[in-house]
């Protein structure tokens, strides 16, 4: 295993609390009559999202002082009751809430762990729109995964490397914290002078005075909450626009510039190279941000504009550059089909490193078939990792990349590529499940894909030479 694969994962042996909050979100009284549900349902985060509304739009506006840590927010989100509701939960971690209205008018709420449980003073009716107003301020905490790693706000020298990957977002912001519900965004961070804040999307504005700089990013195109950052340091900036039109802007700390820059000099390349095999880029903006940030361990694809914790290689740029189409574009609607992103992003390296110059697939393929680093690539099947505490592990990653190539060698390239573009076509903007990707492999190359998918995605051990 490379270098970089072992970056974004961690090899952790924290052990997996027993979901209490499964049991929780499962019990009867908490989601009965018009209150939305605690959580959307996902089997590895039960209270992960939640039930009776979609959000189209948060408008976030957050201040940071990252001498004393401290993070003023404003949220107003603009949402849609997916059924009649006299109260409704946002996920929200930490922070103290000072004010909360819908509508305009104060509404009550309490916290329950990271439920944020709101009722309004009037019902919601079914359909109806809804704007919710939340003010708070406090030091805003990391939250620690099930495999031990960290996401959310976390606090850097120079200021904070945010990731939300899964649960992270409700660190920050109050939400609806699944990828199962997307929405636009604007972002606008104040933040001493001489630093800069990266959201996602465009830099629609940016302003300095009286020592404060105000940086204002708007995200068009549907995101899932984790997928939002909204990274401070001091960094340099780097903007300019690709032949095809993608403005691009790249925000890198001076400490990890001189490893970054001829990595970053092929953002514009590999995102072509991933549109000739994807299709179209599905985003506007483009960029990246390279912090300095070496208690992280990973690099997350936040969306339009990827997040690493220090100088990437160019292996991980190309990864979590085909997220964007993977895992970005078309969203999870549960985390356990997590291969959908990672499995893909990882086999986009080893397609790269084919048309580069680099081994093929199929020898990286075969090295890892006969001589895995570990057995542990054979730990859980990819298509059901098991819980949480699975979800960036090897086998979803590695074993991930092994079914699409199984796939490949079974329906020939053309079929293959034609497969993954109508993939990233179809559900752009949207979402997808393992069950879709299977039936639209099975439509595009009219053979039965059962056995391969069971094999390579569901069973357990190590499959046998076909
Ligand atoms: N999706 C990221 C990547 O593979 C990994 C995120 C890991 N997150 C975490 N909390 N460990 O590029
Ligand atoms: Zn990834």
């Amino acid at each position: 295993v490379r270098p970089t694969t072992v970056l974004r994962r961690e090899a952790l042996t924290a052990a997996v609390p027993v979901a209490l909050a499964a049991l929780l979100a499962a019990a009867g009284p908490a989601t009965a009559g018009t209150g939305g549900a605690p959580g959307v349902g996902d089997p590895y985060f039960p209270l992960a999202g939640n039930g009776g509304y979609h959000v189209d739009h948060y408008g976030l506006t957050l201040r940071y002082d990252p001498t004393s840590r401290h993070l003023d927010g404003a949220a107003v989100l603009t949402a849609r009751a997916t059924q009649d509701l006299t109260r409704f939960d946002l996920d929200f971690k930490g922070l103290k809430v000072t004010g909360l209205t819908v509508d305009h008018d104060r509404a009550q709420y309490r916290r329950d762990g990271q439920e944020l449980v709101v009722t309004p003073r009037r019902p919601l009716h079914k359909d109806e729109e809804f704007r919710v107003a939340v003010t708070y301020s406090g030091i805003p905490e990391q939250v620690t995964d099930p495999d031990g790693s960290a996401d959310g706000w976390i606090r850097t020298d120079d200021g904070a490397f945010v990731a939300g990957e899964p649960q992270g977002a409700m660190t920050w912001f109050p939400a609806n914290n699944h990828p199962k519900d997307k929405s636009s965004y604007d972002i606008t961070v104040t933040v001493p002078e001489g630093r800069t804040a990266v959201a996602n999307g465009a830099l629609v504005g940016q302003r300095t005075a009286h020592g404060q700089s105000t940086f204002h990013w708007r995200q068009i195109e549907p995101m899932a909450a984790y997928l939002a950052t909204a990274t401070i340091g001091k960094f340099k900036v780097e903007q300019y626009t690709t032949r095809d039109g993608i403005r691009v802007y790249n925000a890198v700390d001076p400490r990890e510039a001189s490893r970054a820059a001829p990595v970053l000099k092929k953002l514009p390349s590999v995102l072509e190279w991933e549109s000739r095999l994807f299709g179209p880029y599905p985003f506007r903006n483009a960029g990246s941000i390279v912090d300095h940030a070496p208690n992280v361990g990973y690099a997350l694809e936040t969306q339009s504009r990827p997040l690493y914790d220090s100088a990437p290689d160019l292996s991980t740029l190309v990864h979590e550059s085909a997220h964007q189409w993977f895992g970005d574009s078309v969203s999870l609607t549960s985390w356990k089909d997590i291969w959908l992103n990672e499995g893909f992003a990882t086999y986009a390296e080893w397609l790269y490193s084919e048309q580069h110059g680099g081994d093929s697939a199929q020898k990286t393929f075969d090295g890892l078939y006969r001589h895995p680093a570990s057995d542990h690539l054979w730990a859980f099947p990819p298509g059901d990792p098991g819980s949480g505490k699975n979800i960036f592990d090897t086998p979803v990653y590695e074993r991930g990349a092994m079914a699409l190539h199984e796939l490949r060698t079974a329906v020939g390239d053309r079929t293959f590529f034609g497969i993954l573009r109508a993939w990233a076509a179809e559900h752009r903007d949207g979402h997808g499940t393992t069950a879709q990707f299977v039936r639209l492999a099975e439509r595009k190359s009219g053979k039965d894909l059962n056995h391969l998918f069971t094999t390579w995605l569901y069973s357990p051990g190590k499959p046998n030479e076909a």
